[in-house]
């Protein structure tokens, strides 16, 4: 069943976790983020909602339809004076026209249906001020197909249930979709970079097996049972049981256009 962002046991799904120097060394070829207004849609638990404010961000405004996630993002933030939190919809997002200097969004659009897409990108295109940023961050097909391995933990997933590949199918966007749909709505310049980006550090086995447990950061794994998670564990624990300071990594697509 998909993930349900909007239920209680989901919080903390999105937090717990500080961005790395990957991310930070990408935005910072393509973008100035210092004394910007940033809007961060699908913000989930603020994780780089913090990341922009951390590169000099005049002002974060946190988007997401879910109040739990918000709740999280409130509780990730607290005390920092430059973040705005609103409920709201990618699509319809309630902030005014040309308010925004950069909208992001990352790990938002495989959560919104092909048909609505467009709509999605054109809502960015109204919040940004002409030569605005869109920063779009998301799987494709071919990020989450690459086999697992020590390096690309993620890749068990679908290499010990290949049938989830219909369900990535259905949801990941295609590449050449993502560029025309930011072309149709007036983006210009539009650019396509894959990124490496390290996401978390396990202390031991045993700390990943509790993350994949809780079903942490990782929507997909709300498609599996409890028993299904365990064996996926199982397997994962044959390359993995012994390591020590496992460094998971995860391939991403990012797609940038200017107002
Ligand atoms: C996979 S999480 C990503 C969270 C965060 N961007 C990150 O990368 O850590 C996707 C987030 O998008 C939010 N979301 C899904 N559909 C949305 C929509 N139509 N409008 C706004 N937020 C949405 C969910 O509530 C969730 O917080």
């Amino acid at each position: 069943m998909p993930i349900n962002f909007n239920a209680e046991e989901n919080r903390h799904t999105y937090v717990g976790r500080d961005v790395q120097q990957d991310w930070f060394d990408l935005i910072q070829k393509l973008v100035d983020p210092g004394d910007k207004e940033i809007a961060d849609i699908g913000c989930g638990g603020g994780i780089y909602s913090l990341a922009w404010v951390k590169m000099g961000a005049k002002k974060v405004t946190c988007v997401d339809s879910s109040q739990q996630m918000l709740a999280d993002t409130a509780e990730n933030t607290a005390g920092i004076p430059n973040i705005i939190i609103k409920q709201g919809d990618a699509l319809c997002t309630g902030l005014p026209n040309n308010s925004q200097d950069i909208v992001f969004e990352r790990a938002l659009i495989h959560h919104i249906s092909p048909e609505n897409r467009t709509a999605c990108f054109a809502e960015a295109h109204r919040l940004l001020r002409s030569g605005g940023v869109y920063i779009l961050q998301d799987k494709t097909m071919q990020d989450v197909q690459l086999p697992g391995s020590p390096e690309n933990i993620r890749g068990y997933i679908l290499d010990v249930y290949p049938h989830l590949h219909h369900f990535e199918m259905q949801r990941r966007p295609n590449n050449i979709e993502v560029s025309h749909g930011l072309k149709t709505v007036g983006f210009k310049q539009i650019k396509t970079i894959s990124l490496l980006e390290k996401c978390t550090t396990y202390k031991d086995f045993s700390q990943l097996a509790t993350d994949f447990q809780l079903r942490k950061g990782r929507s997909i794994m709300h498609e599996l049972s409890n028993e299904e998670i365990t064996h996926l564990i199982n397997h994962i624990k044959k390359f993995l049981g012994s390591k020590t300071d496992i460094v998971e990594k995860d391939f991403w697509t990012v797609w940038i256009g200017i107002k």
